[in-house]
C-alpha cells in the first residue's frame, strides 16, 4: 500500500469516505503529530503492542504494530521505554480483564512523569459496557479505546486524540464492513495467521464471544487467496488460517462456499508448504474436510477440536449441540480416515451444575480421544452469559481439586502420544535457534510439537526432514536427515 506524504497534502482536503482510503489519508495525517513530536522530543517515537488472548488478537496486533509503524513508531519496545502502549485485551475468562487492569494501574505514575505518553485499549474486554464505564470513571489517563469491530480506524482514532488532547471512545456495537488492504507488521517471516472470518454464531452458554465479537462473517474467498499468494511471494511457507468456528466459513457469503472448498482452493497456491487451521467446532466438521485433509499433503494433520466437557448432560447446557456419544463416533472417523492426525482440545473444568459423575465421564473421553494436547480452563463466569445465571455454581475448592485431576490425566497421556514418534522422520519446519544452544535450531512438526536439533539460522523458514530421535516428554531432540 502506497503511503501519502502529509506535508505534500492540501492539509485542510476532507477524509475520503471509502476504506481503506480514508485509513491511508488519516495514517499520513497522525504521521504529521508524529514528526511534530519527534522534533518536540528530539527524537524517533516509540510503540508497545502487548497482546492478551488467542489468535485472533495475536492477528490484530500485527495489523496494529504495521498501521503503527507506518504513522512512525518503532514498534517492539517495552512498556516502561515506549512513548504509546497500546493493550489488545481479552476478556474470554476472568483473570485476562483482571491482569490488564493491573498494568493499567502500573501505568499511572508512568504516564505521570512524562505526560507526552500515551495508552492505548482495544479488542474484546472493550466490547464490554460495563468495562468501559469503569475506564472513564476510574481510569482518566486513558487517551484512546475502541473495540473488536473498528480497529481498522486505529489511525482515524489516533489523529483525533492528537488534535483533541482528549480521551477518544470508539465503540461499535457490531461491524457492517471487512476493511482489506491495510498494513499488518508480522512477528515471523516464514508463517502467518490469515483471518478467514471473524465472529461466531454458536453461543456456547459460558462463551462471551459472540457479544464481543459480534455475528459471523467471512471474508471472500478471493481476498483470502490474493492475501495468501502475497505473504508467499513475502516469503512465507505456512499459513494458520484463523476463525472462531472455521467449519461454517463461507455460509453468510453471497456466493456461499464451503471451507473444504476454501482449502482445495488455499492448497492450490504454489509456493505455499503448510496449511494450518483452527478452530473446528465438533457440531459442523464435515465428511468433505476429513476428505480434503487426506487428499492435501500441504494439510498438516492436526486437528484442534474443543469437547469442552465429556458429560452430554453438560454439553447440553453449555448448547454445543453434540452428546459425548457423537464426538467419540466423530474422533474414531477421523482416526479412521487419517491415522496420523494429531488431535488437540479445549476442556472446561467445573461449569455450573457438573457433578463428579459428569467430571468422570470428561476424564472418560480425555481417555479414550488419546489428545496430543489439551487446554484445560477453569469456569469463569462471564456476566451477560446464560451460564452467568445458573444457579448451582461449582465451589472453587472442588473446581481446583478437579482441574489437577484432570491436567495429570491430559500430561500423562500427552508424554505416552508425544513418544509414539520416536525414530521416525517428519518434515520440520524451521522457526529459530534453539533458546538454550545456539548450536541447535527448532523446529515445528505437523502436529505443532517442536523438535531441537544440531543446525544454523539459515535453515530458518525451511521445510526439512527431521529424524525424531529422543522424545522429551513434550518435545523432541533430532537430527537432520
Ligand atoms: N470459562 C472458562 N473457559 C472458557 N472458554 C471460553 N469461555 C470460557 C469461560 N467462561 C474456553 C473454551 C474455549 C477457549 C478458547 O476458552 O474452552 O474453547
Ligand atoms: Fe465461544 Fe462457542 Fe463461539 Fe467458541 S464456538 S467462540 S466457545 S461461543
Amino acid at each position: 500500500m502506497g503511503n501519502i506524504d502529509w506535508d505534500k497534502m492540501d492539509q485542510n482536503a476532507k477524509p475520503p469516505v471509502t476504506e481503506p482510503e480514508r485509513q491511508r489519508f488519516f495514517i499520513a495525517k497522525a504521521r504529521g503529530y508524529v514528526k511534530e513530536m519527534e522534533k518536540r522530543l528530539g527524537r524517533p517515537l516509540t510503540a508497545a503492542v502487548t497482546t492478551f488472548g488467542c489468535q485472533m488478537n495475536a492477528k490484530d496486533s500485527e495489523k496494529l504494530k504495521g498501521i503503527l509503524g507506518q504513522m512512525g513508531y518503532i514498534t517492539g519496545k517495552t512498556e516502561e521505554e515506549a512513548d504509546f502502549v497500546i493493550f489488545n485485551t481479552c476478556t474470554v475468562r476472568e483473570n485476562a480483564n483482571l491482569k490488564v487492569y493491573g498494568r493499567l494501574g502500573s501505568l499511572k505514575s508512568w504516564k505521570k512523569d512524562h505526560p507526552h505518553r500515551m495508552i492505548g485499549l482495544c479488542g474484546c474486554m472493550m466490547q464490554e459496557e460495563t468495562v468501559v464505564e469503569k475506564l472513564k470513571k476510574s481510569y482518566r489517563y486513558v487517551d484512546l479505546i475502541f473495540g473488536t469491530h473498528n480497529i481498522f480506524r486505529f489511525a482515524e482514532l489516533m489523529a483525533q486524540r492528537f488534535e483533541s488532547g482528549e480521551m477518544v471512545i470508539d465503540i461499535w456495537e457490531k461491524a457492517d464492513q471487512i476493511v482489506e488492504d491495510l498494513p499488518a507488521e508480522r512477528k515471523y517471516s516464514f508463517k502467518s495467521g490469515v483471518n478467514i472470518m471473524f465472529g461466531c454464531n454458536n453461543f456456547c452458554s459460558y462463551c462471551i464471544v459472540p457479544y464481543v465479537r459480534g455475528r459471523e462473517r467471512s471474508r471472500e474467498p478471493e481476498a483470502i487467496q490474493k492475501e495468501i499468494e502475497e505473504l508467499v511471494k513475502d516469503g512465507v511457507a505456512e499459513v494458520m488460517l484463523l476463525g472462531q468456528n472455521v467449519n461454517s466459513y463461507g455460509k453468510t457469503l453471497e456466493h456461499p462456499i464451503s471451507f473444504a472448498q476454501l482449502l482445495r482452493r488455499i492448497h492450490e497456491i504454489e509456493g505455499l508448504k503448510r496449511i494450518r487451521f483452527m478452530t473446528s467446532h465438533p457440531k459442523d466438521l464435515s465428511d468433505e474436510l476429513i476428505q480434503v485433509m487426506q487428499e492435501s499433503p500441504k494439510i498438516c494433520r492436526h486437528l484442534h477440536l474443543p469437547v469442552q466437557s465429556g458429560s452430554t448432560r453438560i454439553l447440553q447446557k453449555m448448547n454445543r449441540r453434540y452428546t459425548k456419544e457423537s464426538y467419540l463416533e466423530l474422533v474414531e472417523k477421523i482416526r479412521k480416515a487419517i491415522p496420523d492426525i494429531s488431535l488437540t482440545t479445549d476442556i472446561i473444568v467445573g461449569f455450573p451444575g457438573e457433578t463428579e459423575e459428569d467430571f468422570q465421564e470428561t476424564l472418560d473421553v480425555v481417555r479414550k480421544a488419546r489428545y496430543d494436547s489439551a487446554f484445560t480452563f477453569l469456569y469463569s463466569k462471564r456476566t451477560g452469559t446464560p451460564a452467568a445465571v445458573l444457579e448451582e455454581q461449582v465451589e472453587e475448592t472442588v473446581m481446583k481439586e478437579r482441574f489437577n485431576r484432570l491436567l495429570q490425566e491430559v500430561q500423562t497421556i500427552s508424554r505416552e502420544v508425544c513418544a509414539v514418534h520416536e525414530g521416525s522422520v517428519q518434515e520440520v519446519l524451521v522457526e529459530s535457534v534453539s533458546e538454550q544452544d545456539a548450536s541447535m535450531i527448532t523446529g515445528r512438526l505437523g502436529n505443532n510439537l517442536l523438535v531441537h536439533f544440531p543446525g544454523n539460522r539459515e535453515k530458518i523458514g525451511s521445510l526439512i526432514p527431521v529424524k525424531l530421535t529422543k522424545c522429551m516428554g513434550f518435545y523432541y531432540l533430532g537430527e537432520e536427515n
